[in-house]
């Protein structure tokens, strides 16, 4: 007699949560503001946040890689894709509200994008988040790599993080209960669900006129075009963009992607660009500032390899 079918399917499975959409094959190019990026074996949108955990109980089970995956500036996949599942947290995450009995901290789901959440701090009258005018991407993405400009970081301007434990709690972690730095964050590896925001009050004008200074600053980068923002981390005391300028490799291009002339640091896809002429031509600068400069620049864009 035949055995009953004891392991349904994992779409079968995913299919009997709730607040969850699967595709399968999905290209990750079109969740990468770079545009590169070959298929995700499942990509699954996660609207209700407490579907994450059996989801992830689920995909571990099953010894699927998984990965979250926010607003996509700054993660390049390789061309063949990522063989497993790529979770971006979706509508359930995207809350964003004053914490009661606290006027001056603001919370926010990891799905929140951080220029909406700077806009609803502005409109009450609290600072501390201008600097993210014009930065594309999500809370949850701007914590993992510690996001910045000018000076600031979305680190420093937090109270706490929410995080997930590997039991289904949560946990908040406090700034000062875990390590930052210019472009880096300890909780790059874990599941951020939200963070609570420490604010301070000023003007709305005043606001504004500092949001404006930080956007005419964006109007100076290749605002529009398919990029990942600054493609290397400025090395101390310097800039990779007047360096990488200055060795006159505005323009070099390798396939479909090209170095930006508005700003040096920015690489840009034509369209036809591949994530291998990304790394390419990544390693083609390198080596040129390096040999004019001395100076090694140090990837800020995170790379998502298959396994090997
Ligand atoms: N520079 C050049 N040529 C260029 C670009 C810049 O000579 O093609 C010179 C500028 O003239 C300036 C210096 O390099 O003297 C610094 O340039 P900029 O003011 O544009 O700042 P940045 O350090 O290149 C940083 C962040 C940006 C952020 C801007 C604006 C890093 C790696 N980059 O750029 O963040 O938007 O400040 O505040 O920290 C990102 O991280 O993805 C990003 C875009």
């Amino acid at each position: 007699m035949n055995q009953p079918v004891l392991r349904t399917s994992l779409e079968e499975a995913i299919a009997s949560l709730e607040g969850i959409r699967v595709s399968q094959n999905e290209r990750l190019s079109l969740h990468t503001s770079m545009g590169v990026g070959g298929p995700a074996r499942w990509f699954i949108v996660v609207d209700d946040r407490a579907s994450l955990v059996p989801l992830i109980n689920l995909l571990n089970s099953r010894s699927i890689r998984w990965m979250m995956l926010g607003g996509g500036s700054n993660t390049l996949f390789s061309d063949e894709g990522f063989n497993g599942a790529v979770l971006h947290p979706g509508q359930g995450f995207r809350s964003i509200e004053m914490v009661p009995g606290n006027p001056q901290c603001v919370r926010a789901g990891a799905a929140a994008n951080v220029g909406a959440i700077m806009q609803f701090a502005k409109r009450r009258g609290l600072e501390g988040l201008e600097f993210c005018a014009g930065i594309p991407g999500t809370l949850g993405g701007a914590l993992a790599g510690n996001a910045g400009a000018g000076g600031h970081d979305i680190c420093s301007a937090t109270e706490s993080v929410e995080v997930l434990n590997g039991d289904g709690t949560s946990r908040e972690r406090k700034r000062g209960e875990f390590q930052f730095r210019y472009r880096w964050c300890e909780l790059r590896d874990e599941v951020i669900l939200g963070a609570t925001l420490a604010l301070t009050p000023d003007s709305r004008e005043a606001i504004e006129e500092r949001i404006q200074s930080h956007l005419a600053k964006r109007l100076e980068q290749p605002v529009g075009d398919r990029s990942s923002g600054c493609m290397f981390k400025n090395p101390p005391g310097e800039y990779a963009g007047r360096l990488i300028d200055r060795a006159g490799l505005k323009g070099l291009t390798v396939g479909g992607i090209s170095v930006s002339h508005a700003h040096a640091n920015f690489m840009i896809n034509d369209g036809s660009g591949t994530a291998a002429q990304i790394r390419e031509l990544m390693e083609l600068v390198r080596q040129r500032v390096l040999q004019s400069t001395g100076v090694s620049l140090e990837a800020e864009v995170r790379f998502i390899h298959p396994p090997s």
